[in-house]
């Protein structure tokens, strides 16, 4: 689903997303119309992944504020502080959803003498202009990730950095469906990613709706893949980048890449600048979401663990920027050492 399906769709003054806790069973979608259905379809990953959150924040804080129009400029001002903040806590890890609340709240001061309905004029394309520029960084992403990518490769990934995640064609996945374009064979192993199986429900469905192959295998079946040498190349996304190049990303990332390390195979990232976060100096200051102890003792709402048994469910791992060969955002590849301060 490179350019097919639309994770987000803002028309008509409303956003549609594809609910992603369906896929990829059923393909269904929820309607966003203020900051509390935004804030719920990001907690519950109804819409998940870095700028996707990014992006359904920055449209529900417009729409959430849409409905106090007619409030004095005070009053409408202290209410976007008070959805902003509300907005940035519904999921802490990925920088996307801060950074693309702060663009608002940065263009809503700039308005801010040309009255309540300007700045909401302006809050509504700014948020359009960060989809459209992710659409933009997305492409060149894929691009340029073109340079890692050759004809015949085994590429691993993990988790979901597809069109799922973005506005179209992903980070890691947007490689994928470049050299597909391009004719290149390439052979993609996803891991299923436990325990939200974004890797298993969505990276197999987006892949191989769009023709390119890709054989599914559970995450502790990595280390034996790369044994076998199916895999020449590690391509995942990131949720937030500090400074210094240490990554986070899915839980799970992390154990990906020492893999990679012990069976030299090269180790990509590949994000859009905005995942970068030079106010963060290096990945031990990276929040890390703890999700519900459901998520990995329920499956479908069948049972699967003891009742009751205790669960630490961390949503991200931090990848030291020594395992990293290089990050490739729209900006170009960044090889090591790492500034981005
Ligand atoms: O918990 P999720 O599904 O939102 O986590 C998503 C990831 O970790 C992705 O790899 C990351 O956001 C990059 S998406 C282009």
């Amino acid at each position: 689903m490179g350019e097919g399906l639309r994770t987000l769709l803002f028309e008509g003054d409303r956003l549609r997303l594809i609910d992603q806790t369906k896929l990829p069973t059923e393909l269904r979608y929820v309607m966003v119309d203020d900051e509390q259905t935004a804030f719920s379809a990001i907690r519950s990953m109804q819409v998940r992944g870095a700028p996707a959150i990014g992006m359904t924040a920055a449209y529900g804080l417009y729409l959430g504020l849409k409905k106090h129009v007619d409030l004095d400029k005070e009053a409408f001002f202290g209410e976007l502080k008070r959805q902003a903040e509300f907005l940035k806590g519904a999921r802490p890890t990925a920088v996307n959803l801060a950074w693309a609340i702060e663009r608002l709240v940065r263009v809503a001061h700039e308005q801010r003498a040309q009255g309540v309905r300007a700045v909401l004029n302006a809050l509504r394309e700014e948020a359009k202009a960060i989809q459209h520029e992710d659409e933009r960084a997305c492409r060149t992403m894929g691009e340029n990730l073109q340079a890692f990518i050759k004809d015949g490769m085994g590429i691993l990934t993990h988790c979901n950095t597809g069109a799922l995640a973005a506005s179209q064609y992903g980070t890691a996945l947007a490689g994928f469906y470049v050299a597909h374009e391009r004719g290149l064979k390439i052979h993609v192993y996803a891991d299923e990613t436990r325990p939200f199986l974004q890797g298993a429900r969505l990276t197999a469905w987006e892949l191989q709706q769009a023709g390119i192959d890709v054989t599914l295998i559970c995450d502790n079946m990595a280390a034996s893949v790369m044994a076998s040498r199916k895999i020449q190349a590690v391509m995942v996304g990131a949720d937030r980048i500090a400074a210094n190049g240490d990554t986070a990303n899915k839980i799970g990332t992390y154990q990906v890449a020492i893999l990679a390390k012990y069976f030299q195979i090269p180790f990509y990232i590949v994000a859009p600048w905005s995942t970068i976060d030079p106010k963060t100096t290096s990945g031990r200051e990276i929040p890390i979401e703890e999700r519900p102890a459901k998520e990995v003792t329920e499956w479908g709402g069948v049972q699967i663990a003891p009742r009751d048994v205790p669960v630490y469910n961390p949503a991200f791992d931090v990848t030291p920027h020594e395992l990293i060969t290089a990050i490739v955002t729209e900006k170009g590849i960044y090889l090591p050492p790492y500034h981005f301060a």
